[in-house]
C-alpha cells in the first residue's frame, strides 16, 4: 500500500473494535527476555513496530510465532546480548530491551534507537537508572556497551521526569536484580500496569505498577504466563477524533473508557456527546465542533501527547480558535505544514499550536511525517471536500492495524493504492 485516496465529506457511523495497545505489547515482548518457557500474548495488533520487536527477539535467539492476534514466545536464556544498529533504528522502543537483556545476561550492547522524529529523544534517564542499579557503560564506535557482570543490584531511583520507557526499562531490570528497586516519580500510564500485571503472573514481586511509586523486589527466576494486552487508548482516540471531525456517530468496542477520559473531556467541550459503559464508548458529534480554549498535553492521566495531532486536525474546522500546548515533545506539531495544504489555519509557536477554525477543508496531496501526525492528516482528508491523497503510509503501519479498512466500514470513501 503506497497511498490512501480519500474522498472526504462523509459522516462516519457504525461500530469499530479497538485492537490491543501498541505501547503495551512492545514492552511485553521485551519482557519475555526475562522469562523461561512458553508465554502467550493475546490481543496483539499486527503492526510493523510489533514485527520489529519480534525481529529483535529472534536476533537474541528467542523463538516466536504469531497466529491471528496471539503471539507465542518460547523464552530461554538469550543466545546473544547485542542488538544490531539496523534493528535498533527501526523504532524507539528497541531501547526497552536494554533493561531485560542486561538483567538476564549481565551484558547488553545497543545503539541510539530510531522512532518518530518528534524532536530530541535522548535515553539519558534510562542510562542513569541502569548505572544506579550497578551497570557500567562505555561507548565504542557509536555502540553503547553495558555490563553488570555480577548482576544488577536494587536501589532507590528518583526519575527527573516520569518517562514511560525508562519506567518500563527499570521495572524489567529490577525484576531479576538482587534486592529491592524503588522507582519514585514513575510514569503512571496504563501500559505500565499492563507490564507489571504480566510480570507478576510470571512470578515477579512488584507492587505499585501504574502509580508514581513502583517497588520491585528482585526474584531469581521468572517463568511464563498467558496475558491479554489492554486496548489501545490512542487508537480509540483516533477514531473518536475522526467521528468528531466528520460529524459522525460511532461506537467503540473493546475499550477501557477510563483510559481516555482526558480525550473524552476535550471532545465533550467541543460539543460531542460521549457515553461510556464498561468496555464501550459511543461518540456522537455535532455537524460542526466548537473550538476548545486550551488543551495541554500532559503525562497520564492528563491529555496524551499522542492524541494531540488528531484532535488538532478535528478542531481545524471548529467554530472559533483553539489552542493546543504540547509539554512532552519539541516537534509534535511538525505535521501541521502538511495539514495546511488542506487549507487548515494553524500557527505554531514552539510547543504551542493556535488553530483558527475554517468553514471547510479542501482536498490535498500530503505525506505522513510521523505516526500520529499521519493519522491527523487522514482525519483532515476525511473532512475535506474532494479527493485527497495521503502518502508515506509506513508511519501509519507502525501504529494502526486495519485503519483504512475500519474507516471504510464506518462509511468513509477510502481506497488503498
Ligand atoms: C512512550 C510512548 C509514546 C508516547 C510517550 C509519551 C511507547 C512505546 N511509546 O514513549 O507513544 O508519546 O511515551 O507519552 O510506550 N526523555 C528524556 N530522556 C530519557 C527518556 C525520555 O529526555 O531518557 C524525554 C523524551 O525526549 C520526551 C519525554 O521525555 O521528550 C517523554 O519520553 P518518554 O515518556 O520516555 O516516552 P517514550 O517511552 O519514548
Amino acid at each position: 500500500m503506497q497511498n490512501l485516496i480519500i474522498r472526504g465529506g462523509r459522516r462516519l457511523g457504525g461500530d469499530v473494535s479497538i485492537h490491543g495497545a501498541k505501547n503495551s505489547v512492545l514492552p511485553l515482548i521485551c519482557s519475555t527476555v526475562l522469562l523461561n518457557g512458553k508465554s502467550i500474548l493475546h490481543n496483539c495488533p499486527a503492526l510493523t513496530d510489533v514485527y520489529a520487536a519480534l525481529d529483535i527477539l529472534e536476533s537474541l535467539g528467542i523463538e516466536w510465532s504469531m497466529s491471528g492476534s496471539d503471539i507465542e514466545i518460547i523464552s530461554k536464556h538469550p543466545e546473544n546480548f547485542e542488538i544490531s544498529e539496523e534493528l535498533m533504528l527501526k523504532m524507539r522502543s528497541s531501547v526497552m530491551f536494554l533493561g531485560a537483556i542486561l538483567s538476564r545476561t549481565g551484558r547488553a550492547v545497543i545503539s541510539a534507537p530510531g522512532g518518530c522524529r518528534l524532536g530530541p529523544r535522548p535515553i539519558d534517564i534510562h542510562i542513569s537508572a541502569l548505572k544506579k542499579l550497578g551497570a557500567v557503560m562505555r561507548e565504542s564506535g557509536g555502540r553503547l556497551i553495558f555490563e553488570a557482570l555480577n548482576g544488577l543490584v536494587g536501589t532507590e531511583i528518583v526519575l527527573d521526569f516520569p518517562s514511560v520507557g525508562a519506567t518500563e526499562n527499570i521495572i524489567m531490570a529490577g525484576a531479576l536484580a538482587s534486592g529491592v528497586t524503588v522507582i519514585y516519580n514513575a510514569a503512571r500510564e496504563p501500559e505500565i500496569k499492563d507490564l507489571t500485571d504480566f510480570l507478576i503472573k510470571c512470578g515477579a514481586d512488584i507492587s505499585g505498577g501504574g502509580t508514581d511509586t513502583v517497588v520491585i523486589r528482585g526474584v531469581n527466576r521468572l517463568d511464563c504466563a498467558e496475558h491479554t494486552v489492554i486496548p489501545d487508548r490512542i487508537e480509540a482516540a483516533t477514531y473518536m477524533a475522526a467521528a468528531a471531525a466528520t460529524g459522525g456517530n460511532i461506537t467503540l468496542k473493546s475499550v477501557i473508557p477510563n483510559h481516555f477520559n482526558a480525550v473524552s473531556e476535550v471532545l465533550r467541550e467541543s460539543g460531542c456527546e460521549i457515553n461510556c459503559s464498561d468496555n464501550e464508548a459511543i461518540i456522537s458529534a455535532p455537524s460542526r465542533l466548537d473550538a476548545v480554549k486550551a488543551v495541554k498535553t500532559r503525562v497520564y492521566p492528563g491529555f496524551p501527547t499522542d492524541a494531540g495531532p488528531m484532535i488538532l486536525s478535528a478542531l481545524s474546522t471548529a467554530r472559533g480558535t483553539s489552542v493546543i500546548s504540547e509539554s512532552i515533545f519539541e516537534n509534535r506539531f511538525g505535521f501541521t505544514d502538511e495539514l495546511s495544504r488542506f487549507g487548515a489555519r494553524v500557527m505554531v509557536f514552539g510547543k504551542v499550536a493556535v488553530v483558527d477554525g475554517v468553514n471547510s477543508l479542501s482536498a490535498a496531496q500530503c505525506n505522513c511525517t510521523d505516526l500520529r501526525g499521519g493519522a491527523a492528516l487522514i482525519i483532515a482528508a476525511l473532512t475535506a471536500n474532494g479527493e485527497s491523497t495521503v502518502g508515506n503510509l509506513c508511519h501509519i503501519m507502525r501504529g494502526y492495524q486495519d485503519l483504512s479498512k475500519n474507516l471504510r466500514m464506518l462509511g468513509a470513501d477510502i481506497t488503498e493504492m
